[in-house]
């Protein structure tokens, strides 16, 4: 008798011990209201998104449609080989999975993942764009990528029917006979399907979510994630570049990734992306934006070119991480463990000119690191980001 007594309790302290280990696994750290205010500033998500105002055709389903067909389509190129869809692919997070991208050429800078795109204000590691459908066209001219020419673009539209018919669905007209406007409308069609590429919500989204709402299932979230966010809002001080629903707020840093491509040659970064951007025909202060709210042209306006600019990156956002390997604008660093890494390991030195004030040297243990990668690792949806669905009409 007393052993089977005995029997059930050894049964009933490994069920206590059993449930204490699930209680383990299911916590929520205390997080003070400070770091809940700072976790609830990184969402919502999806993020409202009204169009772009420099951008007519933004929105429209048939200028959507045109632009799926165009970003797929490699005879835009002049050896008839690359598409844009070769170093943005659906199946890597609309990025190319290489450290540096190769389209005619080599290029020097890693393809950047497409998703969430429309959020941006300046594009291309250097922001030497200030709209999507002016980025748009940059790859379509540049002779290492597509080198296609403004006339053979035009061309291209006016010739092949069922780009033609849905040229006129998108802009009311069949494309014209100018064709540096016939050019930039096909930028302009690009950047409406490219606009429908979103991120769905990531494991983050759904615990940011329920910890705002006091609910218990925020325990769901794996705790090695939530030490890692710790780190990310406070000793680690990543949000206040990584900040916001798209972890990024949107300007340049310099975190002393080396700028120099070659021997002799360097990458300045936003320096050359001023000038760059000052000297386009397609910024947002030239004649091909369709904005006639003044204020949209404000942010390119209040651009100053300074020294301080030499070696600084767009700070960029962070979901998706786990499709767009490898990282950094010139793809140096392989995955997030070198990434966390290299923030530990900093050298301080290395920031140039007046540095950045708010980078330090972290120290991480390696199973800080590990939590901080936990956490990056959260941002990434299962599913990977869709553009919208096609549309199944013929156009005739
Ligand atoms: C040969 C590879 C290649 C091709 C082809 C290519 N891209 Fe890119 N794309 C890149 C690289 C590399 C960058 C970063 C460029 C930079 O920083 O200047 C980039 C940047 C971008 C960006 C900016 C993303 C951001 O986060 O700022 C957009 C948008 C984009 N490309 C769209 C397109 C479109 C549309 C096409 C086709 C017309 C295209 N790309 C063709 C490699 C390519
Ligand atoms: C001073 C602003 C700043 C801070 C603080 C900062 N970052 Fe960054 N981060 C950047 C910039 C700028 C880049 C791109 C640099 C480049 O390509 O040369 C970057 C790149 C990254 C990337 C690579 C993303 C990609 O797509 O290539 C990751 C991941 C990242 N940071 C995570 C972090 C984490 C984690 C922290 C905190 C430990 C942090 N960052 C702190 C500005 C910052």
């Amino acid at each position: 008798m007393r052993s089977i007594g005995g029997a059930l309790r050894l049964v009933a302290a490994l069920l206590v011990l059993g449930s204490a280990a699930a209680a383990a696994a299911q916590a929520l750290l205390d997080f003070s209201a400070e770091e809940r205010a700072a976790i609830a500033r990184h969402g919502p998500w999806p993020q409202p998104w009204a169009g772009d105002p420099s951008n007519r055709v933004s929105m429209r389903p048939a200028a959507i449609e045109l632009g799926r067909l165009l970003f797929f389509d490699p005879r835009l190129s002049a050896n008839g080989a690359v598409a844009c869809a070769t170093c943005h692919r659906p199946d890597r997070g609309w990025a190319d999975g290489l450290p540096v991208s190769t389209g005619l050429a080599r290029g020097d800078r890693n393809a950047p993942g497409l998703a969430n795109v429309r959020l941006q204000r300046w594009f291309g590691w250097d922001g030497a764009q200030d709209s999507l459908w002016a980025q748009s066209l940059r790859p379509l001219l540049d002779a290492r990528e597509m080198g296609a020419t403004r006339r053979g673009v035009a061309a291209h539209l006016r010739g092949e029917p069922e780009l033609s018919c849905r040229y006129r669905a998108a802009f009311g007209a069949p494309p014209g006979d100018d064709d540096e406007e016939v050019f930039v409308d096909a930028g302009k069609a690009l950047a409406a399907f490219q606009s429908t590429i979103a991120s769905v919500p990531a494991a983050f989204d759904v615990f940011r979510d329920a910890l705002a709402a006091g609910d218990a299932t925020a325990a769901d979230y794996p705790l090695a994630a939530q030490r890692g966010l710790r780190l990310f809002i406070g000793r680690g001080q990543c949000s206040l570049c990584h900040f916001g629903p798209a972890f990024t707020n949107g300007e340049f840093a310099d975190i002393g990734v080396p700028f120099f491509t070659g021997p002799g040659s360097v990458d300045s970064g936003r320096h050359g992306g001023i000038r760059r951007l000052q000297s386009s025909p397609y910024s947002l202060l030239g004649r091909f934006s369709d904005a006639r709210d003044p204020a949209v042209r404000q942010a390119t306006e209040l651009v100053a070119f300074t020294h301080r600019n030499f070696g600084e990156f767009r700070v960029p956002g962070l979901r998706e991480l786990l499709r767009t390997a490898p990282f950094m604008h010139d793809g140096s660093l392989p995955d997030l463990h070198a990434v966390v890494r290299r923030y530990s390991t900093l050298d301080e030195d290395r920031l140039h000119a007046d540095g950045e004030r708010i980078l330090r040297r972290l120290d991480l243990s390696d199973a800080e690191i590990d939590d901080v990668v936990a956490f990056l690792g959260t941002l990434t949806a299962a599913d990977s980001p869709q553009p919208a669905p096609p549309s199944d009409e013929a156009c005739r």
